[in-house]
């Protein structure tokens, strides 16, 4: 069975649900620094006759977390639902997950992650956030930096399998592996943002062995006032084989969820999205930058499809284009249109 630690529990309802609706669990540990916490958790666990399975603990979390490698106990899922930042818990939570091991971290500190206070981003993430209208994926990207470079402290790496943002926070699901060649190609799975505040027009540059060198390619309509963000995970967001899996498993158990139609919807974007291709544009940021009439989704993604570019949307942003055609190619669409 599986050992799974709430690090930051409250009232204990995550690891209660967890207990009464994951098969296979061996134990799950509720924790929370609070007393009046851990006496709320204590209580639910009781009153949802869970107690075989859900062991409440005082402690903090980071010290579980040490101590579980310390005793050689990983967890096999580690679950961080912090207020705001997870930061201080990640250098713990890299070492205490097993072999191959599940994380599941939420971010709700969307303010500094999304470019309002790029220099706190730099210092908890060890990345610079950006004002652009891709901020959300870009905080997805940031998290999953922050969190591969952690574990390479300890030769491990992370692989995403699913990146959320919703409504205000970023949630990411990764898998944690240990491999010291691996880890010497994290790396060039970074790359730094440039960015033009002028017309949003983005490029990003992988670190480490350079494959391609592209110079920065903002070419834009209006003044080029670059900015440098970064660096952010510039790999896949998530692995399609597992939301595959998880979207099948939804299809198999109509009504089980009360969101179920909000989780379809977001993970059919997911499926979509383009993989390879990080950020993405506005349809409202590409208008107002050349003071045209808003074109629709339609007529952006038939116009870069006929250009011979791929083309989707993203779960992240209703309104957002993400396509391989270069900057200058979306932006002579533009002044067509
Ligand atoms: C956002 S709440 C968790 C919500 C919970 N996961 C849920 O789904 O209901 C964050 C919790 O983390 C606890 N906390 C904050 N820092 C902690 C630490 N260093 N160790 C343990 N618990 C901590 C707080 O007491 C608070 O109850």
């Amino acid at each position: 069975g599986l050992r799974v630690l709430e690090a930051l529990a409250a009232s204990g309802l995550r690891s209660i649900r967890f207990a009464k609706e994951v098969p296979g669990l061996r134990l799950v540990v509720a924790n929370d620094f609070s007393a009046r916490a851990v006496d709320l958790i204590a209580r639910n666990v009781a009153f949802n006759g869970v107690g075989a399975l859900v062991a409440p603990r005082m402690a903090d979390a980071r010290m579980v977390m040490y101590q579980s490698k310390a005793d050689r106990e990983p967890f096999d899922v580690i679950d961080l639902d912090p207020y705001g930042s997870p930061a201080p818990f990640l250098d713990a939570a890299v070492q205490a997950v097993s072999e191959g091991g599940l994380l599941c971290v939420t971010c709700t500190d969307m303010g500094v992650m999304a470019g309002n206070s790029a220099e706190t981003c730099y210092s908890k993430y060890g990345a610079v956030s950006l004002k652009g209208k891709f901020c959300h994926e870009m905080a997805l990207r940031i998290i999953l930096h922050s969190l591969d470079s952690r574990a390479n402290c300890y030769q491990r790496f992370v692989v995403p399998l699913l990146s959320v943002s919703a409504d205000f926070y970023v949630r990411v699901f990764v898998r944690v592996f240990t491999g010291q060649a691996k880890v010497k190609a994290s790396a060039s799975k970074q790359a730094l943002v440039y960015h033009c505040v002028g017309c949003g027009t983005h490029h990003l540059q992988r670190l480490g062995k350079v494959t391609t060198l592209t110079p920065p390619a903002l070419t834009p309509p209006l003044c080029p006032r670059p900015q440098l963000g970064g660096p952010v995970w510039a790999e896949p967001l998530h692995d399609p084989a597992f939301v595959g899996r998880v979207l099948a498993a939804l299809e198999g158990s109509p009504g089980r969820f009360q969101t179920q139609e909000r989780m379809r919807g977001v993970l059919s974007v997911v499926t979509e999205e383009l993989g390879d291709v990080p950020l993405y544009y506005t349809l409202d940021g590409l208008s107002s930058t050349i003071h045209s009439n808003t074109p629709s989704l339609l007529q952006i993604r038939s116009a870069l499809l006929h250009a011979g570019f791929r083309v989707s949307l993203s779960h992240a942003c209703k309104n957002a284009v993400k396509t391989d055609a270069p900057p200058a190619v979306l932006w002579d669409i533009m002044r067509c249109w």
